[in-house]
């Protein structure tokens, strides 16, 4: 589903088979304004996080995120949004505590500009990540410290126009794969190779020193909106993508 105002309604119970994998899409610009609203949904610990914010169009946003998420999955479990419990791995990485095992939900969100996209599964570990393309000069500079010597040579055998876009479709897809894991930036990123071709059936093309990891994911672009790049990853094959039109890509 795009939410795009916060008129929205969350139709209950929401219905996330086991081999599909569901994008939703908000414009927390649009809907962070009615924050008395979503503020209401967030437990204590939650409302303490929104408070150390220091600019309000930020606090706004991740509370209007936060709010999502839990509504999201408060309708798959056909639950209350407010008594949603969360976990969180060593690196940050949040899950259903296990008072909700049983569902087998697990999902990841990712934020850039006004925008977020939050993804869905059951039973496989998920990541997701969107960017808003900037055109920023220095891109050359960070391919060098951040991509694996395979990403900067795809990179470079471009032409110059075509870069810009090639870099965040590199680094959505590199990010999609450490928040699958759960890794973040604890996985040195010049550990795995993602493919900067577009439309590719599975973009992580090569993992170190484990060769064999590589074909336990599928790493895949995501159709975004003109000026943003997305990407998903997922453990296991076999699911397809339900994409926030409804549609499957
Ligand atoms: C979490 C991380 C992996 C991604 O952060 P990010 O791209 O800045 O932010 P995103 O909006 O995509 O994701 C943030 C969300 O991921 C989730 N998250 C937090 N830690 C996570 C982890 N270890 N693994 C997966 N997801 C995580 C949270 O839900 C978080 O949302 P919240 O801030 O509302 O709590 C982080 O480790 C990071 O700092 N990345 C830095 C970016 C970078 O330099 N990348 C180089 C790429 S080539």
């Amino acid at each position: 589903m795009n939410i795009t105002d916060s008129n929205f309604q969350i139709e209950s119970p929401l219905t996330l088979p086991e081999d599909e994998v569901q994008l939703w899409r908000a414009d927390l610009e649009a809907i962070g304004a009615d924050e008395s609203r979503w503020l209401q949904v967030l437990p204590s610990d939650e409302l303490t996080r929104a408070s150390r914010f220091h600019f309000s169009r930020d606090r706004q946003r991740f509370v209007a995120g936060r709010a999502l998420l839990r509504m999201i999955l408060a309708g798959y479990l056909r639950t209350d949004a407010h008594g949603l419990t969360f976990s969180y791995s060593k690196k940050e990485k949040p899950s259903l505590a296990s008072d909700h095992a049983d569902c087998g939900i697990t999902f990841n969100v990712s934020h850039s500009g006004a925008i977020a996209l939050l993804a869905f599964t059951r039973r496989r570990e998920i990541g997701v990540d969107v960017e808003q393309i900037r055109p920023d000069s220095d891109l050359e500079a960070i391919a060098r410290r951040f991509f694996s010597v395979h990403e900067q040579n795809q990179l470079a055998a471009l032409p110059a126009e075509k870069r810009g876009d090639a870099f965040f479709r590199c680094w959505t897809r590199k990010e999609a794969y450490i928040k699958a894991t759960g890794d973040g930036l604890s996985l040195p990123l010049k550990q795995f190779d993602v493919s900067l071709e577009l439309g590719e059936a599975n973009a992580l093309i090569a993992t170190r020193p484990d060769s064999s990891e590589a074909r336990n994911w599928l790493l895949r672009e995501v159709s975004a909106e003109p000026g943003y790049m997305a990407a998903v990853c997922v453990r296991g094959k076999g699911w397809k993508l339900k994409n926030w039109s409804g549609n499957y890509e």
